[in-house]
Formats: C-alpha cells, sequence, structure tokens
C-alpha cells in the first residue's frame, strides 16, 4: 500500500468509549477439551492487539467466535458493545474478517472476486466498482484485476484476501496469522499494509506465532496457552516485567516452553 493513502471509512455512531473488542470469560469446549477457556480482555480503539500463542493454544477459535463462525460454550463476548451470541448480523456491518485459510473463490478474478465481497456486505450497488478498484490500486494489484484468483502468488492471494475483508470499510479487522507462509518481501508488504491500516485509526486484531512481526506491530499482545491467558500487555511491559529483551525470550518465559520442550512437541 502507498504510504500517503487513506482510505474514507464511513464510521459507525459508536464513539468506542467502551472496548471496541470485550471478552468476559468467553469458553469453548470441544468434546471435554476446554480449546478456549474463561478468558477476559479488551480492545480499545485504535488498537492493534496480537493474540499469541503456539499451535493448539486457541487463537483461531477465539476468533471464530467473535466473527460468528462458532458459539460460545460459555461467557460473554461484545463487539461494539453488540452481543456476538445475538447482534452478529449487526455486528458484520463493522468487521472484516481475514481467515487464516482465505475465503477468496479460486475462478474467479480478483476484480470478481472483490465485487462479489461489496454485494455480500451489502455495499451499495453504484459503489461496488469504485470500491474494488480503489482496493486494487491500493495493494498494487489493478494490473492483475482479470487474472483469475487461483493464479495468484501466495502474497498476492493474501493481499486480495485483505483487500476483500475492506470492501465495506469495517471499523475493525481480524487477521488470523496473516503473514505464516509468506516470503520475506511479502510478509514485510502485509505487514506495512497493517500498519497503514493501524495510522488509519482502525482496530486491528491479530493472531501470530511470530513475536517479532507482534513486537513490531502491536500495542499489546496476549499470550494464550492450552486456551488460558497467561499475560497481557505492551510488548515493552513483558519484556519489562521478565527482564528479557526480546518479546520471543519474554515469551519463553511466561510460558515455560524452553526450545528443547517446543522442538519435542513440534516433532510429535
Ligand atoms: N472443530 C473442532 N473440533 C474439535 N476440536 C477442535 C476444533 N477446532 C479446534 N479444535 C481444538 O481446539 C484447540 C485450539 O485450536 P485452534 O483454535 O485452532 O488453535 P490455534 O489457532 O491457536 O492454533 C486445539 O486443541 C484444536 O485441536
Ligand atoms: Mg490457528
Amino acid at each position: 500500500m502507498a504510504e500517503n493513502v487513506l482510505l474514507v471509512f464511513n464510521r459507525n455512531p459508536y464513539d468506542g468509549t467502551d472496548a471496541m473488542i470485550q471478552l468476559s470469560d468467553l469458553t469453548r469446549r470441544y468434546g471435554n477439551a476446554l480449546a478456549v477457556d474463561h478468558i477476559s480482555f479488551d480492545v480499545t480503539k485504535g488498537e492493534v492487539f496480537g493474540f499469541l500463542g503456539p499451535n493448539g493454544a486457541g487463537k483461531t477459535t477465539t476468533i471464530r467466535m467473535l466473527t460468528g463462525l462458532s458459539k460460545p460454550t460459555e461467557g460473554k463476548a461484545c463487539i461494539m458493545r453488540l452481543d456476538v451470541n445475538s447482534d452478529m448480523a449487526q455486528i458484520k456491518k463493522y468487521i472484516g474478517v481475514v481467515p487464516e485459510i482465505s475465503n477468496l473463490y479460486d475462478e474467479l478474478s480478483a476484480m470478481d472476486n472483490l465485487i462479489f465481497m461489496a454485494q455480500l456486505y451489502g455495499v451499495p450497488r453504484s459503489q461496488r466498482k469504485k470500491k474494488a478498484e480503489e482496493l486494487l490500486k491500493i495493494f498494487r494489484l489493478y494490473e492483475r484485476k482479470d487474472s483469475l484468483f487461483r493464479t495468484f502468488s501466495r502474497g498476492m492471494k493474501r493481499a486480495l484476501t485483505l483487500a476483500a475483508a475492506l470492501i465495506h470499510n469495517p471499523e475493525i479487522l481480524f487477521l488470523d496469522e496473516p503473514t505464516v507462509g509468506l516470503d520475506v518481501v511479502a510478509g514485510r508488504s502485509v505487514r506495512n499494509l497493517i500498519s497503514n491500516l493501524h495510522r488509519q485509526g482502525i482496530t486491528i486484531f491479530l493472531t501470530t506465532h511470530y513475536l517479532e512481526e507482534a513486537d513490531l506491530l502491536c500495542d499489546r499482545v496476549a499470550i494464550l496457552v492450552k486456551g488460558k491467558i497467561l499475560a497481557i500487555g505492551s510488548p515493552r511491559d513483558l519484556k519489562e516485567k521478565t527482564g528479557k529483551n526480546s518479546l520471543e525470550e519474554a515469551f519463553m518465559k511466561i510460558t515455560g516452553l524452553e526450545p528443547e520442550v517446543l522442538a519435542i512437541e513440534k516433532g510429535k
């Protein structure tokens, strides 16, 4: 995204006095297993909030509950004071979601994917093409607007998925592992896009297991292990409290997951 580009967002009357995202004892069970175990925190307006944790920690399950793809078993979550259990139709107008695996269609062109998403999210017909073109230009994909999604590189796919999530000018963006599987250049470009959205005042909730990325992007992070939050704070706070120089070292200290242990778990 070009540094100087500004999207014009239609603001919801909600002024963000309360937190934009509020979780209170949010819980999700699968059978007897607790995928998400009574987690509580707030995300304030304009914040980039990082949800960190190893594979299987419950990051995706949390995003799915916050975006209407999965029902909480217990507890409560609100987005802009609206309850995820009862007001999801309303909430969807104000949130954009970038799932880990793209929700776009392989056999549609970049342009048609965006137009389709615009239609789905209730963008008025007269504005759909203009909005799609604007996003394609910002994301530097305009020259490829007529190419099928399946012909895109991984980085281009991620960029278009991000563009699609912005088609209805959301207030809050949920990103599930936005840079996983991307090469250095594509990863950097997605991080720049996130920073630009941050500067425009969008509230961003992202999951990642890249701690350097979280350190770079996030105002605050929560560390999730086995469905439980072990720590929450700014990357700087967590480093200071643990007396470590990097978020990765702080993470290791907080979680008690030493590299040897991680290596064994990965090998399972
Ligand atoms: N649909 C499902 N059915 C059963 N178990 C699930 C389902 N989805 C996730 N889980 C389990 O919930 C836990 C958390 O998974 P997930 O939220 O995907 O973790 P993360 O995104 O942090 O890697 C894991 O133990 C996973 O196996
Ligand atoms: Mg996940």
